[in-house]
């Protein structure tokens, strides 16, 4: 079955209208809103549907945990603007979160953020065995964590101006993005009750899926038309950031992401014409240009 990204991010917004519509009100909702809607293409959730669809999960699961994974990513771009960060004022084609709200207020929507994530994953929404539930909070801590998504940033922000080798900013970039698609690619394998091997085979098609991702990311800031991404284009070379564009030049960062692909598909393989909507994902995520 093929669902295409605007049903998953309309899914996925209505899911997170009702979780928040039925929260008790605080100062907080609209700020953690105005980081979740709208905008944000819902890329993650669409990976973990693509995956999910190759093992046979249900639709409303999938949608579920990935509303998980989008306030995660939400929280992450809040943080990421801080003037203490990226020092970034649009986001999504309006003013980051920080400029509208201030700063100190940013910090705490974006904790909250952060943990409603968790809270979804533990609600009875989520109709999965209770050790299932375990099984995916004990994973998405670690991708979000200081050993990934958290630890990503650091390095990301500590090689700033500095030269980096190629490794270490592949390593980096995984970290700070690619341990979030790891999650959206074992989180079918985590339903299923699938072995470590299994699990640790669709991590890493999601650290390589998140890898692509964020040298395409990087592309656009490069040659991206900044109202078309709904952000500041041609900062990370202003910045200093460590990136394989400043490193190997634009035309092999493209050869680097057609090469990131073929592996890509080529571990698919074994699922036949199943993997097409994957394959079709990932044509995406490289020549978006937002
Ligand atoms: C931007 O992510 C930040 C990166 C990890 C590269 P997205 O491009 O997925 O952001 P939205 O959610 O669509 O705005
Ligand atoms: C952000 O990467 C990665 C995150 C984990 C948030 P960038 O800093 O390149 O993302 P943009 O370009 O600001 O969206
Ligand atoms: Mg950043
Ligand atoms: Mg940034
Ligand atoms: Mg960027």
């Amino acid at each position: 079955m093929k669902i295409n990204l605007n049903r998953i991010a309309k899914d996925t917004n209505i899911f997170l209208k009702n979780f928040l519509n039925k929260q008790n009100n605080s100062k907080l909702i609209p700020v953690m809103k105005y980081g979740l809607f709208p905008g944000g293409k819902k890329i993650r959730s669409k990976i973990l549907i693509d995956i999910g669809f190759l093992l046979s999960i249900n639709y409303k699961t999938l949608i579920t945990v990935g509303a998980a994974v989008e306030c995660i990513h939400a929280y992450s771009l809040i943080h990421d603007d801080l003037p203490c960060m990226d020092n970034d004022k649009m986001r999504r084609g309006k003013l980051s979160t920080h400029i509208k709200f201030g700063e100190s207020t940013a910090v705490l929507a974006g904790n909250s953020l952060l943990i409603m994530a968790f809270e979804i994953l533990a609600s009875p929404t989520l109709k999965v065995s209770e050790k299932i539930k375990i099984n995916l909070i004990k994973k998405l801590s670690e991708c979000a964590g200081h050993l990934g998504m958290a630890g990503g940033q650091y390095l990301d922000l500590s090689y700033e101006k500095k030269k980096i080798s190629k490794n270490k900013i592949i390593e980096m970039e995984i970290k700070k993005t690619g341990k979030l698609f790891s999650f959206c690619c074992a989180v079918p394998a985590i339903i299923k009750k699938k072995d470590k091997k299994e699990i640790k085979f669709f991590e890493n098609i999601g650290s390589n899926i998140g890898l692509l991702f964020q040298i395409a990311d990087d592309l656009i800031d490069f040659k991206g038309d900044s109202k078309k991404a709904g952000k500041k284009t041609r900062k990370d070379q202003k910045k200093g950031k460590a990136t394989l564009i400043s490193l190997l030049g634009y035309r092999n960062a493209i050869e680097y992401c057609d090469r990131i692909i073929f592996d890509i598909n080529k571990n698919l393989k074994k699922y036949g014409s199943n993997s097409k909507n994957i394959k079709e994902t990932l044509d995406y995520i490289l020549n978006r240009d937002k």
